[in-house]
């Protein structure tokens, strides 16, 4: 407890209001130093992000180890699943040799001032992908395309596994999709163009959907509305613009869905974080 509080707990209101009249100087400076003590770090790596040659955007980060667990627990309670099954196919990942050395090769290519990467809350985006067992993936937003090689790398194993299924990665940037090379496009492909019109084009039911693109709310909520005919009745929808807006919330709501959002906590990375909104059946 601060010196602050018991003082105020040991005298009456008034003279409280006094003697932090007179210690106000003082009071404001513990007070700024209590904030800064949670403020400044953040601040620090700010500066560092700013002097480096690292990406300007779709930050490469890894979630802290809390963040990591709560989302286990999360894709545990949204799959109905143990914690312990959701582990094993996180690891499946973050341990694939093959699946890191083909992202790190390709980032360091186009990203060459970035020293290191992770695939953050893209893991949960694997988890669903092996869990759900997809024919078919659409991930409106692509980049470069670490998104695919995370969901792609899903569906060979899940193929392997006896269920094959397909990655349809839409993004209006001709150039994006970059590290959407082989063994990940021999399961997906790119269509270029605004997201809507592919969207309005895909006549095969949607299993998986993954909101990435443009993330005005009204642009999202105009994707749920086009892909709503065209989702299978198990279909999932991970939101990543649930952080900031309601829209997969309310879609949820007007279609009888549930929605659960998991907010990720970014590690050493100044950005707040964003998360997954998860749009399931009942
Ligand atoms: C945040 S990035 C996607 C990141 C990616 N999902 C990943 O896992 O790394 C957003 C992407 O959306 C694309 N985009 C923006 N507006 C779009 C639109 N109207 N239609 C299709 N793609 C769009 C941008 O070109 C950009 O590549």
């Amino acid at each position: 407890m601060s010196l602050g509080s018991i003082v105020k707990r040991n005298v009456g209101p008034q003279t409280w209001r006094r003697l932090r009249r007179v210690a106000w100087p003082l009071v404001r400076r513990h007070r700024l130093r209590f904030a800064m003590s949670y403020i400044g770090p953040l601040v620090d790596m700010a500066e560092a992000w700013a002097r480096s040659d690292s990406e300007d955007s779709n930050f490469l980060y890894a979630l802290t180890p809390m963040s990591r667990l709560n989302l286990t627990h999360t894709l545990a309670n949204v799959f109905d699943i143990s914690v312990a099954d959701v582990g094993a196919l996180m690891e499946e990942i973050e341990t694939d040799r093959a699946f890191n050395d083909h992202v790190r090769a390709g980032l360091l290519r186009l990203l060459p001032g970035v020293s290191s990467f992770s695939i953050g809350r893209r893991l949960g985006w694997y988890v669903a992908a092996r869990l759900t067992k997809p024919k078919l993936v659409v991930e409106t937003g692509v980049d470069y395309g670490l998104g695919s090689c995370v969901l792609c790398s899903a569906l060979l194993r899940n193929a392997a596994e006896g269920s094959p299924g397909r990655y349809l990665g839409l993004d209006i940037r001709g150039d994006a999709g970059q590290l959407l090379t082989p063994p990940y496009a021999e399961v997906g492909q790119m269509i270029y163009g605004d997201a809507l019109d592919s969207l309005s084009a895909i006549s095969e039911p949607i299993d998986l959907f993954i909101n990435d693109s443009d993330h005005s709310f009204d642009y999202e909520a105009r994707e749920y509305e086009t892909i709503k005919s065209r989702m299978s009745p198990a279909a999932v929808i991970l939101g990543d613009n649930s952080h900031c807006s309601p829209s997969l919330a309310r879609f949820s709501e007007d279609n009888g869905r549930r929605f659960l959002f998991f907010k990720e906590e970014p590690a050493q990375h100044w950005y707040p974080g964003a998360g997954i909104g998860f749009s399931y059946p009942r």
